[in-house]
């Protein structure tokens, strides 16, 4: 079956109680900056590690580029009672034609564990099912990353599949996990 996105002109903000999702601004970029430059995170995230702060503007650069092209959402999320945020949640589209995104999620280690991540992830999935139109949200995870396989089955999505590393990558040998959720088979969590 074949359906349009409904693709936003602006970044849309969205509430829940724990925490709002907004549109990065070059405020973000020192708290980007911290988060990536944690090695723990930055693997697991499947991110590289900036050089500088400078880097940051590129970053933001980037996401409003991808936005432009309506290729992806990138929001900061900022936990209720702040004005800072602590991470960013977002979609990168993969497939036009199906309606397929990837989820990407990564927040500052000084706030894990504390809700923050799944709060964000609905508002994302809740965005993404009832606006945007997507069909279905993909997410690749490392198989020892716990936080994030839990948080993902929290939200409803299953395991698909398990994607081997490539060996001969000093930095991509790991083994990924493959999760799947699709509008159909949603149950509103
Ligand atoms: C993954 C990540 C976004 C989770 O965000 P968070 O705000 O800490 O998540 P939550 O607090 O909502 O917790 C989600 C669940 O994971 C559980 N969890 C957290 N750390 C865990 C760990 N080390 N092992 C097992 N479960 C863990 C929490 O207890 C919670 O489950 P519960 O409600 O049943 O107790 C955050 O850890 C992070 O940014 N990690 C680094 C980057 C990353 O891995 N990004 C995802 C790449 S796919």
């Amino acid at each position: 079956m074949s359906q349009t996105l409904n693709f936003p002109d602006a970044v849309p903000k969205l509430f829940r109680e724990a925490v709002c999702l907004r549109e990065l601004t070059e405020e973000d970029i020192p708290t980007w900056f911290e988060r990536a430059s944690d090695p723990g995170s930055a693997v697991l995230a499947g991110d590289p590690i900036p050089e500088s702060v400078e880097i940051g503007f590129q970053w933001l650069q980037r996401h409003r580029e991808r936005f432009r092209q309506q290729a992806g959402i990138r929001w900061a999320i900022v936990p209720k009672g702040s004005t800072q945020s602590v991470g960013t949640i977002g979609l990168t589209i993969t497939s036009k034609q199906e309606c397929i995104a990837e989820l990407g999620i990564v927040i500052g280690r000084a706030y894990w564990g504390k809700g923050i991540g799944t709060s964000a992830a609905h508002l994302v999935i809740d965005y993404a099912f009832n606006i945007l139109g997507l069909a279905e949200i993909q997410a690749e995870v490392l198989q020892r990353n716990l936080a994030s396989r839990r948080l993902l089955e929290k939200v409803g999505f299953h395991l698909l599949n398990t994607m081997p590393g490539d060996l001969q990558s000093d930095t991509n040998s790991e083994d990924f996990f493959l999760y799947v959720l699709s509008s159909q088979n949603r149950t509103d969590t």
